[in-house]
């Protein structure tokens, strides 16, 4: 099996040293800063950061957004009392008698539009949900493609299927809060599928709705966990799967390994001889990369020394 490079002992100063002497966080800190990265990468191998990056800003954004958002079905009580026309500074605020007067779920999204800042949060907010749900797509089948599933990093994929069922039911359980005819037939059309599932379909159903209708109590229901249990289960599982990740390190497309010998891997630490060197990082041909083989080191391609071996999933990777 090859050998990572050693992580090079870095001189530990400023708050780095105050912590690691109170709780020795020292080994910690290097293990994630330090992990090997292949020498030349390609772009398409940060998709999973790119993913991160998204899901930080839905959480911050869903935050801000949590304090306006009220997940009431309801019309409020002073919307309109005798569903007559109400007039507040000369505004008429009731509909006409046997219209649907609007949700106050629905109105509290028109308040956090109106005002320059809440439009600009949850329209991040928004347009955040189709990002992420596009690229945890685009990071698996870029994992799928290079063989980033197979051995040794099978638990990896499989901590991110659980992650891309999270990701979507962040998009389920979200569509319903705005609590519009839009919102609220598609989640009947899926909560009705859920139903059809033979024997176990109508609880289950039941249990997703909390009751046998979709009302109030499915909003709540959504509301809490899209904005507990999802971020919770997708905050513990990202964790796992990052720590995965610094363990195995990432696999890099086939022809951009390579090794010192057939042993050891040319691989560099992540921070900082990556990210200093970040010409190193990207697709060989764009100005300033060296060609594969000619690493500086005088190392040699792995695919050059056996052309056709898996070398991008083999045990070898580790
Ligand atoms: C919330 C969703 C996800 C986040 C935040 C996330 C994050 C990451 C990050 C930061 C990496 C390391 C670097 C990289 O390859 O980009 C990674 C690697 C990986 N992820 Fe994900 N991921 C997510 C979903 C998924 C899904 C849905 C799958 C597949 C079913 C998956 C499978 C993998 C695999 C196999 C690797 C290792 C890649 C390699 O070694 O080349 N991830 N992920």
């Amino acid at each position: 099996m090859a050998t990572h490079q050693a992580a090079p002992n870095r001189k530990r100063t400023g708050i780095d040293a105050w912590l690691d002497e109170r709780i020795h966080s020292g080994k910690a800190i290097d293990f994630s800063l330090n992990h090997p990265v292949p020498l030349h990468i390609h772009p398409l191998d940060y998709l999973g950061e790119t993913t991160l990056f998204i899901f930080i800003s839905q959480a911050v954004t869903g935050m801000l957004l949590a304090m306006f958002y009220h997940p009431v079905a309801q019309t409020p009580y002073h919307y309109c009392p005798t569903a007559a026309s109400a007039l507040m500074n000369g505004l008429h605020l009731c509909p006409k008698a046997q219209t649907i007067a609007p949700s106050e779920a629905w109105q509290s999204i028109q308040v956090i539009m109106s005002s320059t800042f809440g439009s600009l949060i949850r329209s991040m907010h928004f347009w955040g949900n189709y990002f992420m749900v596009v690229l945890v797509v685009v990071h698996m089948l870029r994992g799928f493609f290079a063989g980033a599933y197979k051995y040794p990093r099978e638990l990896t994929w499989l901590t991110g299927v659980a992650l891309l069922g999270l990701t979507l039911g962040f998009a389920f359980t979200g569509y319903l809060l705005p609590w519009d005819m839009k919102a609220y037939w598609a989640t009947q059309v899926g909560v009705n599928i859920v139903d059809t599932l033979p024997i176990v379909g109508p609880p289950i159903g039941n249990i997703v709705r909390g009751g046998p209708v979709l009302s109030g109590s499915t909003l709540g229901r959504f509301f809490a966990i899209h904005m507990l249990l999802l971020p919770a289960l997708t905050g513990g599982l990202i964790g796992l799967h990052l720590l995965l990740v610094n363990i195995q390190g990432i696999s890099a497309a086939d022809g951009l390994v390579v090794e010192t010998d057939q042993e050891t891997l040319q691989q560099i630490p992540n921070v900082p001889e990556a990210a200093a060197n970040s010409n190193q990082r990207f697709v060989p041909g764009a100005p300033g990369v060296r060609p594969v083989g000619d690493t500086g080191y005088g190392t040699t391609s792995a695919a050059s020394l056996n052309p056709g071996a898996d070398v991008n999933t083999s045990a070898d990777r580790l």
